[in-house]
C-alpha cells in the first residue's frame, strides 16, 4: 500500500545560498530516504544533489540529518519516521558543498594525523617473525574497527561544533582500535598525539551523542574513555 509524503529538503548552492524546497512523493513501507531522493532526482528535479553509493549501510556516503537527527539515508525507512512530512538537511559541523553534500576533508585530515594503520615491528615487516592476534584481542578491538567514516558522529558532537580542531569521535575510536591491537608498535606515538590539550581526548565532554547516532554501533564515546584510562596509566 502506498502513501504520500512531503520531503522538505534544505538545499544550498554557492550562487543562491540556502533555501527549503518541498517535494511530494508516493512511497511504500519499503522506501528508504535515499530511494525517495533518487526518485525525486530522476522524476522531478535533476538539480537535487546528494551522495549515496552502496545503498546498504557500508560505504558511509549518505549521511544527512533526517527529521533533525544525523542518520544514514539508506538505512532510514520513511515509514519508520512516523510522519507525513520529513525534513532532510545536510549534516551539521561540515561545510556544505551543494544541497545535501558536505565536505568531509577535515575528518580525513584528522585521520591521517593519527597514522590509521597497523604498524608491526621491523622483524615482522622483514618476514623474520610473526605476531598473532588472539581471539580475545580481536573481540576487544572488533567493534571499534567497524567505522565507515560516514561523519554522523561529527555532526552530532557538541565539542566539534565549538572546536574544529578536536580530533573527534571516529578518529579517536580508530586510535583506540590500534592501541588495543597487540600487533601494533605505534601506541606511544599515537597516545602523544591524542593527549594534546587542544585536539585530544581531554576535550571530550562525554555527551555520548556520537555513540547514539553511530550506524555501526562503534561506541566512540567508550573508546575515548578507554583512551583516557590508557593515558592515565
Ligand atoms: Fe552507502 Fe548509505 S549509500 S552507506
Amino acid at each position: 500500500m502506498s502513501f504520500e509524503v512531503t520531503l522538505k529538503v534544505r538545499r544550498y548552492s554557492k550562487e543562491k545560498g540556502s533555501w527549503w524546497q518541498e517535494y511530494k512523493l508516493n512511497v511504500d513501507r519499503f522506501t528508504t530516504v535515499v530511494e525517495a531522493l533518487r526518485r525525486i532526482k530522476t522524476e522531478q528535479d535533476p538539480t537535487l544533489s546528494f551522495r549515496a553509493s552502496c545503498h546498504m549501510g557500508v560505504c558511509g556516503s549518505c549521511g544527512m540529518k533526517i527529521n533533525g537527527k544525523p542518520k544514514l539515508a539508506c538505512k532510514t525507512l520513511i515509514v519508520n519516521e512516523g510522519k507525513k512530512e520529513i525534513t532532510i538537511e545536510p549534516m551539521d559541523n561540515f561545510p556544505v558543498i551543494k544541497d545535501l553534500i558536505v565536505d568531509l576533508d577535515s575528518v580525513y585530515r584528522k585521520m591521517n594525523k593519527v597514522i590509521p594503520r597497523v604498524t608491526p615491528p621491523e622483524e615482522v615487516i622483514q618476514g623474520k617473525a610473526e605476531t598473532r592476534l588472539k581471539p580475545e584481542d580481536q573481540k576487544e578491538l572488533w567493534s571499534f574497527a567497524q567505522c565507515i567514516i560516514c561523519g554522523l558522529c561529527y555532526s552530532a558532537c557538541p565539542v566539534v561544533e565549538t572546536n574544529k580542531d578536536f580530533l573527534g569521535p571516529a578518529v579517536l575510536a580508530m586510535v583506540y582500535r590500534f592501541s588495543a591491537d597487540p600487533r601494533d608498535t605505534l601506541g606511544k606515538k599515537r597516545l602523544e598525539i591524542v593527549d594534546d590539550p587542544i585536539i585530544g581526548i581531554w576535550n571530550c565532554r562525554v555527551a555520548g551523542s556520537c555513540s547514539v547516532v553511530c550506524p555501526r554501533n562503534v561506541d566512540p564515546s567508550l573508546a575515548i574513555q578507554r583512551l583516557k584510562e590508557v593515558s592515565m596509566k
